[in-house]
């Protein structure tokens, strides 16, 4: 079994495979939501009809498949099926209510990493389900979406079962997004994209709206679930590795497996897109999104020094900030873009060796075992 290497946390998706892009054939026929009246005359679809976006043909056929990275990244996702009730929360209970377990700051971090996930869990579903899904018209990328959200609603129950277990109090930590602003913030920069695209009226097609698809893609895909998410991940899987909240240090890691496809994914889809529209892909948006990832970087640094005003277990918001830089990079060099930051080394290396025994300890002796279909268990 070939174990991901966490020094790495996000090896770059493999590039999709590109093939010459056609332009779409003149008799296609279909509309883009697959919702429209039943084209008696249509013509069946060939892979060269299929497009990312704004493609003709019928969105209705899965058959034959075109991106078989978006049918294979379904298939592993299936296979990583995990529920969070199967996680005892015996000890972080028993941890949580004593008196001297854990620290002022680390209450503190616990209970604003909970409330930033409770509701981007909710935001990232809301932004797939009501913009992205529209607009993506292909079906095997629909047929990950589908999963992906399903994903989002399994995370969601994982805080919800995480509060319920360690009774905390539920306004207070699905309020924070609201209510305190380093999380309202990051909230607030990404909602921005995905409000561009709730308008009824908006249709991608032109240059200008396609390029708006591509700012909502970049938001959510590469910075919510691919920058903001990874120092949560390092804040809990920092207190496993020192055997506290270990139940929900196990939930985060296999909800880190979950998000590290859902990033790889939306790289693919964006990266494809790119490969059959080049010419959204000008040298100004270009600089745009990497303004875009260097502001996501400077909110997640303040959202840092909000959670961690003294730092706590090795880590503290100057190392999570060079954390920040460092995966910014990755997810530069995966779009082929410039790097923003100066070389950054990845501060945090020990994520490896913490991931690695747990996942190995308790992922493959528990019943998740079970859903296990083809034995593979690797998700980069
Ligand atoms: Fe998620
Ligand atoms: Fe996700």
């Amino acid at each position: 079994m070939t174990m991901p290497d966490w020094s790495d946390p996000n090896p770059p998706a493999a590039f999709p495979i590109l093939r010459p892009a056609a332009p779409p054939p003149a008799d296609a026929t279909g509309d883009a939501t697959g919702l429209g009246d039943i084209d008696r005359s249509g013509g069946r679809v060939s892979v060269d009809e299929k497009r990312m976006i704004n493609c003709r043909a019928d969105v209705n056929q899965l058959l034959p498949l075109k991106y078989k990275w978006a049918w294979e990244k379904y298939l592993s996702a299936c296979n990583n099926h995990w529920m969070p009730t199967e996680v005892s929360m015996q000890a972080d209970i028993s941890l949580w209510k004593s008196r001297d377990g854990l620290t002022e700051d680390e209450r503190r971090a616990i209970k604003r990493n909970l409330g930033f996930f409770t509701a981007s869990e909710s935001l990232v579903a809301n932004n797939i389900v009501l913009a992205i899904y529209r607009h993506l018209t292909n079906p095997e990328c629909r047929q990950y979406l589908l999963r992906q959200a399903f994903e989002e609603a399994v995370h969601t129950h994982t805080f919800q079962y995480i509060v319920e277990s360690l009774g905390l109090d539920e306004g207070e930590l699905f309020n924070m997004y609201r209510e305190v602003p380093s999380i309202t913030d990051k909230a607030a920069w990404a909602l921005k994209y995905t409000q561009t695209l709730d308008d009824p009226t908006f249709e991608t097609g032109t240059p200008q709206a396609d390029q708006k698809f591509l700012r909502d893609l970049v938001a959510f895909y590469v910075v919510f679930e691919g920058m903001w998410f990874y120092t949560g991940f390092a804040q809990i899987l920092s207190l496993g590795r020192r055997n506290k909240m270990v139940g929900i240090a196990e939930q985060y890691q296999y909800i880190l497996r979950d998000e590290s496809i859902h990033l790889n994914f939306g790289i693919d889809v964006i990266n494809q897109i790119r490969h059959e529209n080049p010419h959204l892909w000008t040298a100004q948006f270009q600089d745009e999104v990497r303004g875009m990832l260097k502001e996501a970087a400077a909110l997640e640094a303040a959202y840092g020094r909000d959670t961690m005003p003294r730092g706590f277990l090795g880590l503290n918001a100057a190392l999570c900030e060079q954390y920040m830089h460092f995966i910014t990079n990755r997810r530069c060099a995966q779009l082929g873009l410039a790097f923003v930051f100066g070389e950054a080394e990845n501060p945090f290396p020990w994520m490896s060796e913490t991931m690695d025994l747990k996942k190995e300890k308790n992922f493959f002796e528990t019943r998740v075992i079970e859903y296990q279909n083809g034995g593979t268990l690797a998700w980069d």
